[in-house]
């Protein structure tokens, strides 16, 4: 959610405290701030809105000083003003913060009852606060910080200056991700490694309940109750990865084009090409597993869906599956003998972390299908799948969805040979389609943009859109009604084609386009059903499907995008790109801001 980096450093900090804000601004960027020390005082600069703001505004009234935290932020209490911005100060005492303070409200009445005034109408305040009060009642720093720890209740990564210590940078984690940098005479802490990957790729990863003491030389890290932690100094990969648009106007354009190559690499790692192969190695055992759960958020709830689907077709293997934040609290009976999956593109998402704690404590083998595999969940797992995807720098997922396809398709066929409901000759069926994936994904990507464009532009003017889909383009119309909606605004809808008659058909009229998502595959007959009944009421149908399926259905039809023949177990990743780019193109054509889209963050740790 909010992004935070501190350094302490042996030159001014400021310039390279907002450089790596840039790199975190995809949790947050409501508002921004940042603090440092000069002369033995606290001073900050904030401002509303984007990074670039506060950078106008560092131009003007530069910030010196070697030792620094900057903060940006995606509002969880109180509106996105710059009165509402971190860095809080309070006596002497400055907070950024990461997460939500639970019992703030209690806290705060207690303060106020002791003569408190407040500044802000945040939880985060509560903590400098807090801070201040206990220094103002004669306890040290050191001791100040974890009184206050201990009185804190909920999810939180924590950055603290005391203005009478120019030296220190004071840390917390417990939720939220917190990573910190050793440099050369110098020390950074960022809540990703990608924020400090300009600085170093050395990192230690705070875990939950630690707190540390950063000096320019090293940092002391402690648990909850005081004792004297150790967390191991890791070479982070962070810093391999480019994050630079390259020519493309936004970040999820060069996303979606980079998918034929990040598939590719994803599959290699879990295809044995020479022979044909499913190769997923991992300690977690589908051979004998009664049943299997999954559970994840958003996107990439949508692609463990899709993975349900193929789980219990080709590995006969039921599947349990919910968005996190419903699924952990349903009390779902859980067998021991099962096993869990968890998707997340961030690896931080607060729900899917909690889901995966609860069916962990049931006794359930945990594995993570994570893009980030320096994340809490994937060390909190028991078998890591990464999908190599690289950094997915737009809020909106596209690369990340099908490299995840592309891992549960080769773990679903993997899981169907293990249980005997996959042959050989099947799995060098299956395994040989998803080989030509992406081939098949860079000439689409190749050929489709021009009709693409043409489609965006009806779509641009409208207030309602319809998906629909059967099968595994079910997950898929849900998908491209949520990509529509959270970066364009237009309100979109994605139903199962069955589920049509049954309330939704009550909205079709002229006005209405209805973009139906129907390769010719077993149920392409049903799906052309539900398309006349849209037609017969004046509907407006945008079919994507294939070159069969366009041969065949006999529909008028206001466009029809027609991509390539291709084997059922692809068809979700390759119809991916249309749904992906239409989403994209209608949103460039409403100047809508693509990249930051208003009131999302990409990683969400807070519940
Ligand atoms: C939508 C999108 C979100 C994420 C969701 C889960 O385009 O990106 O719906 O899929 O917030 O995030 P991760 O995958 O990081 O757990």
């Amino acid at each position: 959610m909010c992004g935070i980096v501190g350094i302490v450093g042996n030159q001014p900090v400021s310039e390279r405290l907002v450089n790596a804000l840039r790199r975190l601004e995809y949790r947050g960027y409501d508002s921004a701030g940042v603090a440092t020390i000069e002369g033995g005082a606290l001073r900050r600069r904030r401002a509303e809105g984007k990074l670039v703001n506060l950078e106008t505004k560092l131009k003007e009234e530069p910030l010196p000083g070697a030792i620094g935290i900057a903060h940006t932020r995606w509002a969880t209490h109180g509106a996105p003003t710059e009165r509402n911005a971190h860095p809080h100060f309070t006596d002497g005492v400055a907070v950024v913060h990461n997460g939500i303070i639970e019992n703030f409200a209690e806290i705060k009445d207690e303060l106020i009852a002791t003569g408190a005034e407040f500044q802000t109408e945040t939880d985060t305040e509560v903590v400098a606060q807090l801070v201040a009060k206990y220094r103002r009642d004669g306890m040290g720093r050191w001791q100040a910080m974890h009184a206050m720890l201990k009185r804190v209740r909920g999810a939180y990564a924590l950055a603290v200056l005391f203005e009478d210590d120019p030296s220190t940078i004071m840390a917390a984690r417990n939720g939220p991700p917190l990573a910190i940098g050793h440099g050369n005479g110098e020390m950074f802490l960022g809540s990703d490694a990608i924020a400090l990957a300009p600085f170093t790729n050395e990192i230690t990863y705070l875990i939950d309940g630690d707190w540390a003491v950063i000096g320019t030389t090293g940092v002391h890290i402690f648990d909850i109750d005081g004792n004297i932690a150790t967390r191991p100094r890791q070479v982070s990969m962070a810093a391999a990865y480019l994050v630079d648009k390259g020519n493309h106007r936004h970040f999820m354009e060069k996303e979606i084009y980079e998918q034929p190559e990040v598939v590719a690499h994803a599959l290699g790692q879990y295809v044995n090409f020479i022979d044909n192969r499913a190769a997923p190695s991992s300690n977690i055992d589908f051979a004998k597993m009664p049943s299997l759960a999954i559970s994840a958020c958003g996107t990439a709830y949508l692609a463990g869906l899709i993975g349900k689907y193929w789980f219990e077709r080709y590995a006969r293997l039921p599947v349990e599956i919910d968005v996190a934040s419903e699924f952990r609290y349903r009390e779902i009976p859980l067998s021991p003998q099962s096993a869990a999956l968890f998707i997340s593109q961030s690896g931080e998402t607060a729900d899917t972390l909690a889901s995966l704690r609860y069916c962990k404590e049931h006794g359930l083998k945990i594995g993570a299908v994570v893009n980030t595999r320096e994340s809490t969940i994937a060390r909190e797992s028991d078998a890591v799948f990464p999908i190599l995807a690289g950094p997915e720098i737009g809020v909106a997922s596209t690369k990340a969805f099908t490299c995840q396809l592309a891992v549960l398709a080769a773990l679903a066929i993997g899981a169907g040979r293990a249980r005997g409901t996959v042959n050989e000759e099947e799995e060098q069926v299956l395994v040989r389609s998803l080989a030509e994936m992406p081939r098949i994904m860079g000439q689409v990507l190749n050929s489709i943009q021009p009709k693409i464009e043409l489609l965006s532009r009806e779509l641009s003017k409208c207030r309602d859109v319809l998906y629909l889909g059967r099968g595994t383009s079910f997950p898929l119309a849900m998908e491209g009604a949520l990509k529509l909606k959270e970066i364009s605004y237009i309100h979109a809808e994605g139903y199962a084609a069955g589920e049509l008659k049954h309330g939704p058909i009550a909205l079709i009229d002229e006005n209405m386009p209805v973009i139906v998502i129907a390769p010719h595959d077993r149920f392409f007959d049903k799906t052309v059903s539900n398309m006349q009944e849209v037609a017969a009421r004046g509907g407006r149908i945008i079919l994507i499907t294939d070159g069969r399926g366009a041969a065949v259905s006999k529909l008028d039809t206001m466009h029809t995008i027609v991509l390539p023949d291709v084997d059922e177990i692809i068809a979700p990743m390759i119809f991916s790109l249309p749904v992906q780019l239409l989403a994209y193109h209608t949103a460039v054509l409403l100047g809508a801001d693509v990249d930051q889209p208003r009131n999302l963050a990409k990683s969400v740790t807070v519940e």
